[in-house]
This record gives structure tokens, sequence and C-alpha cells, in this order.
């Protein structure tokens, strides 16, 4: 008996202290089961409280009263399916006649702490059935990702969301992205992962990191091109819409179309053209933005302009050549000068790290969702990497980035240097880069600036 009470107190104590030190151990050996236990145990009285049950139906009032039952009760959604996940719980519902998805999504903080989970969203799979996903602790806390992820190209599975599913920045569906966010928010992070997630695959990558390079010249091994002055950003910038123009020539070779159809009109764009002919994707990544858009002379602001010039031409025409704009910065809004919003106008996906005041969140979504907006501004100092990201469905969600190190990202770079495309225009560009025994990395920028 004793042995029996020494046992159960030592379950209990390692419980508790996995669901204070590790929440997702936790989950995973405890929480799930005491959770799904606690939301089966109280469905129907949940439900009630909240005010997602119904009347019982006419027919059925009627038969009680004619077998002389007690009344029936009212009745909450039926329960489809409810199926655990790594992070939490899946809940799939049927609603009864006369409820919609609208109920279930405005009650989920009541539907959190009465079946006592930390975090419930609600969406609508199809008509009359919502899925409920529900997180047993705070996914965004420490990011683990999924060791099962779906790949695909240009689909780069980059953060965690808040409902404990992988955010994926997809290329193909949303091709130009900006990233903002305040100081030390974690857009630089989130950058290096797109860059740890692409380095595997068939994509040239070009970086323009107006920080002297300290974000990205240490990937150099993998990059096709990089730049970090604002001369040879506006060389490569220029050099990139003379390779769109051969791109579009080549697609236009394959369709046979009579030259004389302008560049935006043509239908087709790379991935359609045979794989042995398909020039290689080419990802642009910015980091600080603004050191493009400014300018403390005459000299200097023609060079801006040329360079926004350049911006906007990628970012109208880029898609169908396979160019892709990453475009990271604190601020981006018309405070920069001509040309910002109309780039800006083009970047559909939108990312929103911590910002410290409302125009700058209203940069990244006040065209787009006010809840959006205040989410971004509620991210708190502590968290780092936090960030509001908008969907392909016209939603956000709260994402947050695993915490990549500089030498891991470094690790993958060199690791994939191989897979580095040749891309005849962008050549003059590419980072000399001369590696010692150790795997460091010595780099000559000379060679590239001067290119
Ligand atoms: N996803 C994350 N998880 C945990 N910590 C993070 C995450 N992202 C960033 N951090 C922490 O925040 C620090 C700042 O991140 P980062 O350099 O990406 O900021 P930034 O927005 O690029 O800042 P700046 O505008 O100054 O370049 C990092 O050194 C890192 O320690
Ligand atoms: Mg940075």
């Amino acid at each position: 008996m004793a042995r029996l009470a020494v046992v159960l107190l030592l379950v209990v104590a390692t419980a508790l202290v996995l669901r204070w030190r590790r929440p997702a151990w936790y989950w995973m050996t405890f929480g799930v089961a005491l959770a799904a236990l606690r939301v089966l145990v109280r469905y129907a009285s949940v439900m009630d409280a909240c005010g997602l049950t119904v009347p019982p139906s006419r027919w059925r009032l009627a038969l009680s009263r004619m077998t002389d039952r007690p009344a029936p009760e009212p009745r909450a959604p039926r329960i489809l399916r409810l199926r655990p996940t790594r992070t939490g719980l899946v809940l799939r519902l049927k609603l009864r006649p006369g409820q919609d998805a609208f109920d279930v999504s405005a009650a989920t903080d009541r539907l959190r702490h009465s079946f006592g989970m930390y975090g419930v969203t609600a969406r609508e799979i199809r008509s009359g059935v919502v899925e409920l996903r529900m997180t047993g602790y705070d996914v965004l806390k420490r990011v683990q990702m999924p060791a099962k992820i779906d790949r695909a190209p240009m689909r780069i599975p980059v953060a965690l969301r808040e409902d404990g599913s992988v955010h994926y920045r997809d290329y193909r569906t949303v091709p130009h992205g900006l990233t903002l966010g305040a100081t030390e928010s974690g857009k630089s992070v989130y950058q290096r992962n797109l860059v740890a997630g692409l380095a595997a695959q068939d994509v040239a990558l070009v970086g323009i990191d107006c920080k002297q390079g300290v974000e990205l010249f240490p990937l150099a091994r993998r990059f096709s091109a990089l730049a970090s002055d604002q001369d040879t950003a506006l060389e490569l910038l220029e050099a990139l819409v003379s390779h769109m123009e051969s791109v579009y020539q080549l697609v236009r070779e394959q369709q046979r179309i009579s030259v004389d159809v302008p560049d935006a009109e043509i239908a087709a764009d790379i991935w359609d053209l045979a794989e042995d002919l398909r020039p290689p994707p080419v990802v642009v990544l910015v980091d600080e933005v603004a050191e493009l858009a400014l300018f403390a002379s005459k000299e200097e602001e023609k060079r801006r302009d040329r360079i926004i010039t350049a911006l906007v031409r990628l970012a109208q025409l880029g898609r169908a050549a396979g160019i892709y704009l990453e475009i990271c910065g604190q601020r981006f809004g018309s405070e920069l000068g001509k040309g910002i919003t109309m780039l800006r106008a083009q970047l559909t996906g939108r990312t929103a790290h911590r910002v410290n005041d409302e125009t700058s969140a209203n940069m990244a979504f006040g065209d787009i969702s006010p809840d959006a907006v205040l989410a971004a501004i509620q991210i708190p100092a502590d968290a780092p990497g936090v960030a509001v990201a908008g969907d392909s469905t016209g939603g956000w969600s709260r994402i947050r980035a695993p915490h990549t190190s500089l030498r891991a990202a470094v690790n993958l770079c060199n690791k994939y240097a191989d897979r580095t495309p040749y891309v005849p225009a962008l050549a003059p560009f590419r980072p000399a880069v001369a590696s010692s025994a150790s795997g460091a990395l010595t780099l000559n920028k000379a060679s590239t600036a001067t290119a």
C-alpha cells in the first residue's frame, strides 16, 4: 500500500515538474489524455454555458409530451472527431440547425478557459462543420518545428503558428513579402530561417544587406550575388532587371508569340517551361530596406530613384520570371519618398514583428486588417521573433520562427553550397569565398564591389 502511494506521488511529482519545465513533454505524456477526458466530460455543460446549444426541435418536444417523458434537453453541436496532436487537440463539430460558425469563433475565449486549454481557434471547414484547434500550452514560448513537414518546391516552413500548425512562406502563391519590425524584434532571424529553408532547394539567392553585410555575408557560400552598399545594390538590381527581361525572352520563344506582346501580358511563367530549359528561380532578400531609400545629396538622390524604380519593376513583373522579393525593414512608409507606397502595394505577404507605434503596424496591415494592427502592437518586447503574419485566406495569425543561430545557418549554407546555381547575369556579384581548413569563412568583399 505504502509502495503504491510512493509510486503515485512520484508520478504526480514528475507530471508537475514536466508541466512547469517542459510543457511540450508534459503534453505528450500526461496532458493530452487528461485534456481529452476533460473536454469530453465537460462538453455538454460548457457548450450550454457558452450559449452554443439549440433548444430541442418541435417533434422531439411533441414526442416527449406524447410519451409522457421529461422534456428533452437543449442540444450542443455534435462531435464528429476528437484528434490529439503534438501540441493540442482538434475537435471537429457539426453545427445544429440555426447555429453558425461565427457563434463558435465568438465563443473561443470562453471555451478556452472552460476547457482549461491555452488557446482555442475556430475555423469553418465546410458548411456546418467547424474545427476547433486547441493548444495545451504556449507553443510560441519555445518553438519546436514538427518532425513531419510536407515539403514542396518554393514553399518554406518558416515558423510555427499560435495554434500549433506550421506557417509556410509559399513563393508560388505569394511571390513578394514584406517583413516589418522595430530593431531587435527578430526580422533578421526570420530571414535567416528563410535562407536556411531555401538553401536546400534549387534556387538562386540574392542578398542586399546595407548593414555592411553583417547578416547575410556569413551565408555567402550559398548566395549567387551579394551587395553591401547602395552602389553595388543598384548595379545588382539593374542586372536582375535585365535577367528578368532575358527570362521573358526565353518564355516567349517557347511560346512562339510574336515579339510585340508586352512582357506583363504573357500568361505563362517559368514553371510552364520544360525542366531542362527553366532558369532557376531567384529570391532577392533585402535587409534594412530604408537604407536603399535614403539619400543625402542630389547625386545620391538619383541613385536612390534608380534603385526604387528597379525594385518596383521587379515587384511588378518578377513573379512570372521567377524573381521573388523578400523585403525587411523597420518602417516602410511614404516618408521614405516617392515610389515606396507603390512598391509596398506589390508586396503581398505581410509579416509584422513587434513595432513601437501604430503607424508602423499600419504600414503592414493598415490596408488589410485592423485586428492584425492591434495584435502587432501588443507583441511584448521580451518575445523577439513573435510576429503577426497574414495568410493566404486573408486572415492572420501569430507566429514565431525557431531560433536558428547564425552558426547553424552558416553550416547549412556551406552544406548546400554546391546547389548555388549559375546565373550569368549575376556572376559579377558572386561573393568570392575562400574557405580555410577549419571551415571558417574569409570574404573578399572588394571583388564583389568592383565587379
Ligand atoms: N524566433 C526567435 N526566437 C527566439 N529569439 C529570437 C527570435 N528571433 C530573434 N530572437 C532574438 O532577438 C535578437 C534580435 O533579433 P534580430 O537580429 O533578428 O532582430 P532585427 O529585427 O533584425 O533587429 P535589427 O533591426 O536591429 O536588425 C536575436 O539576437 C535573438 O536573440
Ligand atoms: Mg536585422
